[in-house]
């Protein structure tokens, strides 16, 4: 029986051991259990680096329900499940939008599984690379081929986890299957729709610490988006909350997440 590792060997060819050479950084969103609120954190984000002045692209690869349009409020011409099976020009997908930030957007729908069988994900990332800074992934929930493929093409991880010990319990097992096939890739931790700093503090510390005991490497928490109506007020009148509602706590937190996640992950401790 193949395992997991050897399974994603197998489905993402030569792209297994890490992405091919690139400059700009791509860092995924990535969750354990579904609605923790990726979509909502990726969006705000790298809406939030792009006013910074950062040459950011958010590309939906939310291989389910693909949503960071809606929650844009575009209506794509075009999307990145029809890009990849007709093998088509991502730039062509593009969204510019008036704050500077690109989206591509994403399916409304499973993506087929050619998709994502064929490294073609990667291709599309090395067509965008020149033009960006940043390419920011809006990847889905679990730990499905879907999911892996997206993390063996990113530089860093970003893993969106909720204060229940359900979604902390996937998140562990996600970072898990991660790194059986990533061994080096920076983990970072976002706690979302904590109630106060205590709870979110509670949530990364037991993450990070059963992480560190079982897995033996150090997830670097970056921060905290207290749950709050803005956040689905929003997404209804579907504007980013960043800007429809700038002075609010989560607006507060993404602008810190963000400059948090322009620099760079923690590198590994020095050895003494
Ligand atoms: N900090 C928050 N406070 C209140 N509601 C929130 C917060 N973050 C997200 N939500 C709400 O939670 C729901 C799920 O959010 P979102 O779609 O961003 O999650 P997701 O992890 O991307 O889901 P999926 O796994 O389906 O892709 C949405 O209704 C969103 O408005
Ligand atoms: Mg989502």
């Amino acid at each position: 029986m193949p395992d997991q590792a050897e399974k994603l060997r197998h489905l993402v060819g030569r792209t297994y051991t890490g992405p091919m050479p690139h400059q700009a950084r791509r860092i995924a969103f990535l969750s354990g259990k579904g609605g923790v609120g990726k979509t909502s954190l990726a969006v705000n984000i790298s809406l939030a680096m792009a006013r910074l002045g950062h040459k950011t692209i958010l590309v939906d690869c939310d291989l389910g329900l693909a949503n960071a349009d809606v929650l844009l409020g575009i209506q794509p011409r075009t999307t990145l499940d029809r890009v990849l099976t007709k093998n088509g020009d991502p730039r062509n997908a593009v969204v510019v939008m008036p704050s500077g930030l690109w989206l591509l957007p994403g399916a409304g729908m499973i993506l087929p599984q050619e998709a994502v069988d064929t490294g073609r994900l990667e291709h599309v990332l090395q067509v965008l690379d020149a033009d960006v800074d940043f390419i920011l992934m809006d990847g889905g929930a679990g730990i499905d081929e879907g999911v892996q493929h997206v993390a063996s093409l990113a530089d860093e991880v970003v893993i969106v986890a909720a204060p229940e010990s359900a979604s902390t319990l996937n998140a562990y097992r996600l970072i898990k299957v991660i790194l059986e096939n990533r061994r080096d890739l920076p983990v970072r931790l976002v706690v979302n729709r904590a109630h106060n700093d205590f709870a979110a503090r509670h949530t990364a510390n037991r993450l990070a610490s059963a992480v560190n005991k079982f897995l033996s490497t150090e997830p670097e928490f970056i921060g905290w988006v207290p749950s709050d109506p803005i956040v689905e007020q929003a997404a209804r009148e579907r504007r980013p909350f960043v800007e429809k509602y700038p002075g609010s706590m989560p607006s507060r937190a993404i602008i810190s997440l963000a400059n948090r996640i322009l620099q760079p992950p923690a590198g590994p401790p020095e050895a003494a």
